[in-house]
């Protein structure tokens, strides 16, 4: 089997990729970490010398928290990959290490552990971190982290997050910072704390679609400042990736908005949705490079969401850009996912 097909089916089984009714007695190892067992995990810690300060949290906030954090692929970036895959045994752990052309970047340790985790930080401190990217000393985190898309989270939301956080279970591994990396950083703008208006599907597709960061992946960067070349440029793509775990080469980000020629104009709603929900694109091919790591946790999230994303998205005002071809060539063997549909690039292919 590829290493590709590794990585994938290790993230799936991470995220708990089984359906709920299975999850109970078959669960995939280190599933747990997320979702439907985390109240167990309260239980377990409750009364032991690890356990965390604050009294243990109500299920249905971890519940919620666990999803927030699911849509916010935060076990995706917070756990390191080995050779043989994501190091499952040390979920959010960190040591995630990434060659990125704004430089290489490696993640925190952000389980609860005392001494190299985030286990001594009040819920606060941890919220500021999130939504703000500064830390408790007031150092502020690059950008790599999006805490500029987690700014949109509500209050509610936060809280319920930091309450699953505490809930994992703490891996003591320090982790060297990044230094010198080409990307903006923290503190950013104190969060407005606007609703979730979970009645109107689009106000709600754009709330899910910042927390499951569409524009912090499909931006079109100014490549002298490396930030982004505008604020409407926040969907209309060109970002330049380097995922050496998949592929070699660089990928660009795809032009998302409704521009019909260097966009996605042309797709309907439900094929945007067939697109995040599967990693298949209409034309039958698989999405390709990093956006494939996030399925892991995004097809644990409810179709209604996705479909809020789906009609969202659909409706970005269009802006032409066209991004330009990459060069990048998954490594050999079938995609991850789904068995590849008729007439797909069983092994790398060239641009699109
Ligand atoms: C795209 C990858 C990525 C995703 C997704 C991500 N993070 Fe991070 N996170 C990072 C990186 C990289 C840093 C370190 C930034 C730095 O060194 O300045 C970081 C830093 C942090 C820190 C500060 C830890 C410390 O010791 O400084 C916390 C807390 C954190 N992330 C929590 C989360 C949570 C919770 C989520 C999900 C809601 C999440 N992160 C999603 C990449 C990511
Ligand atoms: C980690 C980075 C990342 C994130 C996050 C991400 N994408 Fe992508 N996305 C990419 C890359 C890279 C491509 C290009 C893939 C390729 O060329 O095969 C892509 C391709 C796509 C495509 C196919 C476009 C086409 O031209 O056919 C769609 C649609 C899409 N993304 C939508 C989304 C939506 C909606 C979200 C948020 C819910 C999202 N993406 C989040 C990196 C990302």
């Amino acid at each position: 089997m590829n290493r590709t097909v590794l990585v994938w089916m290790a993230l799936a089984a991470l995220a708990g990729c089984k359906k709920k009714d299975e999850q109970a007695n078959n669960t995939p190892a280190g599933s747990d970490v997320v979702g439907s067992a985390a109240p167990k995990m309260v239980e377990q810690t409750k009364g032991s010398a690890e356990a965390p300060p604050a009294p243990a949290a109500d299920p249905k906030l971890i519940e919620r928290g666990a999803y927030v954090a699911k849509a916010g692929a935060c076990v995706i970036c917070h756990t390191a990959i080995g050779p043989t895959g994501p190091d499952l045994e040390h979920a959010f752990a960190g040591g995630l290490e990434m060659p990125d052309p704004m430089g290489t970047w490696r993640t925190p340790n952000i389980t609860q552990d005392k001494g190299t985790g985030i286990g001594t930080w009040t819920d606060e401190q941890i919220i500021a971190s999130i939504r703000e990217g500064v830390r408790p000393d007031g150092s502020g985190l690059y950008a790599i982290m999006p805490y500029m898309n987690y700014n949109r989270m509500t209050d509610d939301d936060a809280k319920a997050l930091v309450a699953f956080l505490r809930t994992i279970k703490p891996v003591e591994r320090t982790i060297a910072p990044n230094k010198d990396l080409k990307m903006p950083k923290g503190p950013g703008p104190k969060p407005a704390n606007a609703p979730d208006d979970a009645g109107d599907q689009l106000k709600h597709g754009e709330y899910m679609a910042t927390l499951m960061l569409c524009s912090h992946c499909h931006w079109t960067p100014n490549m002298k400042t490396f930030a982004p070349a505008g604020p409407d440029k926040m969907f209309s793509g060109g970002l330049p990736l380097t995922v050496p775990m998949l592929g070699k080469g660089t990928i660009f980000t795809a032009n998302i908005t409704s521009d019909p020629e260097t966009g996605i104009g042309k797709y309907t709603e439900d094929q945007i949705f067939t697109t995040i929900k599967t990693m298949v694109k209409p034309d039958g091919k698989q999405i390709r490079g990093p956006m494939q790591f996030m399925q892991g946790t995004w097809s644990q999230l409810d179709d209604k969401d996705l479909h809020a994303v789906a009609a969202y998205i659909k409706k970005l005002p269009p802006v032409k850009n066209k991004v330009p071809a990459s060069d990048f060539v998954a490594n050999a063997g079938p995609p991850p996912g789904a068995p590849p549909p008729a007439g797909s690039p069983a092994a790398g292919s060239a641009a699109k």
